[in-house]
């Protein structure tokens, strides 16, 4: 690969990593007092790390780190900016994967390119592999988290349609003995918080 290819898709890497630092960090704002707020705290410092490690590969190339404006949107189909103060947390993390992919689609297409080239830096490869690596471990604690809100959302719905059906001194004891086999007081037992005290 000619180097000024090299560095225009360095760049296009860097771009999307310095995207990702703003976007993370504005998530961190939206998402101030809970876990996911922290999240996405660290999740900006090591795209930072990111913009770092690129923006120096292209310069040790010889090549001027250059901003290409907004890389996220056009990846989502929607302007990244208007997304953060509208958007809930399962919705905000869907988009991150979304953007956390194309990010590993790329990275991994970039190294299979240097290695069919035989190219010399191993710094480099080994810089877009551990970058890759990192965007893997983000994508997949988004995806947990929304597998986690599925589950507690699912878990509540069901127990909260139960109380409908029997609503308190209407409770048929035959009835949880046949359909759900648990008592009244085991039921009370495992009765999930109600969802709006989940800070995630
Ligand atoms: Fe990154
Ligand atoms: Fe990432």
């Amino acid at each position: 690969m000619k180097t000024d290819t090299l560095i225009s898709k360095l760049n296009w890497f860097y771009s999307l990593e310095l995207n990702q630092v703003d976007l993370y960090n504005a998530q961190s704002k939206a998402f101030k007092g809970r876990y996911c707020g922290i999240v996405f705290e660290r999740c900006a410092y090591i795209e930072q790390n990111h913009v770092e490690n690129i923006g120096n590969k292209i310069k040790e190339l010889g090549g001027k780190p250059t901003v290409l404006g907004d890389i996220i949107s056009p990846i989502i189909g929607k302007v990244a900016g208007e997304l953060i103060s509208m958007t809930g947390l399962e919705d905000t993390l869907a988009i991150n994967i979304l953007i956390e992919q194309k990010a590993m689609k790329d990275y991994n297409e970039l190294i299979e390119k240097l290695h069919q080239d035989k190219y010399g830096d191993k710094e480099m490869t080994k810089i877009l592999q551990h970058n890759f690596v990192d965007e893997h471990l983000h994508t997949e604690w988004f995806r947990t988290k929304i597998i986690a809100i599925k589950q507690y959302e699912f878990t509540a719905k069901h127990f909260s349609a139960r109380t409908e059906m029997h609503p308190k001194g209407q409770k048929n004891e035959a009835f949880y003995e046949d359909h759900y086999r648990a008592t009244p007081k085991r039921t009370r037992l495992v009765k999930p918080r109600p969802i709006k005290t989940v800070k995630w």
